[in-house]
């Protein structure tokens, strides 16, 4: 049985919250019809408070960029899982490559992440993928592997069948180089088979999406692949057409 598709877009850091709050409406007047999709878009903590106002009675939810490991506390610049959730998102991005690269995110703290969502209440779109280097040296697999066994060892079942999974290629994201449709389904295929260490559900329920230059004119051609449920969109979800586009795709 094919899993529910869901697209989500990551806003990363773009659109102050009059500007976000703007697309949140063009968005949502866009895409209010749609019904057998999963929406999510993703603005930056400034902007959380406006989009999560104006798409309170729709159907598309909202995520944050990324969540503090602590709960509270004296952790300057941060921003909590438990403050997210209050403000009324539903999910987190974590582990994005751009926090790992940029930031120096290692697998460790990714867990942590992990944690601090399901402990909040949040459920984690977590982020894997290898870059440049990595895949040309055939390391894909073994990368995204390890990413995972480091960011889900000791949770439970049902927390990592509760989970998104988004493979995103570093070498895709932002590159306009976007992987092949066969590319990027042999890699959530062996994230598929991964998951079967857990009971067969949670293989079953867990949705992988692709990202990495996803835009209106591929969409359709990767989520066609078996193994693609659906999509993390950076550059392409700032435009209402371009999102609306690959939400109907998915559709
Ligand atoms: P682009 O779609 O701009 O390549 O970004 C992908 C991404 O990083 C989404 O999280």
């Amino acid at each position: 049985m094919k899993r529910r598709p869901f697209i989500a877009g990551n806003w990363k850091m773009h659109k102050a919250p009059a500007e976000a709050d703007a697309l949140a409406e063009q968005l949502k007047r866009a895409l209010a019809d749609v019904t057998a999709v999963d929406i999510a878009v993703a603005p930056t903590f400034l902007s959380l408070p406006a989009v999560i106002a104006r798409l309170r009675h729709s159907n598309i939810g909202v995520a944050s960029q990324n969540v503090a490991v602590e709960a509270q506390g004296a952790f300057t610049g941060e921003v909590s899982a438990e403050m997210i959730k209050v403000a009324g998102a539903q999910y987190a991005i974590v582990g994005h490559s751009e926090r790992r690269q940029v930031f120096g995110e290692t697998d460790a703290v990714v867990a942590r992440k992990v944690q601090a969502c399901f402990r909040a209440g949040l459920a984690p779109i977590l982020c894997v993928g290898e870059t440049l280097p990595e895949r040309e040296a055939g390391q894909e697999e073994a990368v995204v592997g390890r990413q995972l066994d480091v960011a889900l060892a000791g949770l439970s079942a049902d927390q990592v069948g509760a989970l998104t999974i988004a493979y995103e290629p570093v070498w895709a994201i932002g590159t306009g180089k976007v992987a092949s449709p066969a590319q990027a389904n042999d890699v959530h295929a062996f994230i598929r088979g991964w998951l079967g260490r857990y009971p067969a559900f949670v293989a079953r329920n867990v949705r992988i999406q692709y990202g990495g230059s996803v835009k209106g004119s591929n969409a359709a051609g990767l989520l066609a692949q078996p193994e693609i449920d659906g999509a993390l969109v950076g550059g392409a979800a700032l435009t209402v057409d371009e999102f609306v586009a690959i939400v109907q795709a998915a559709g």
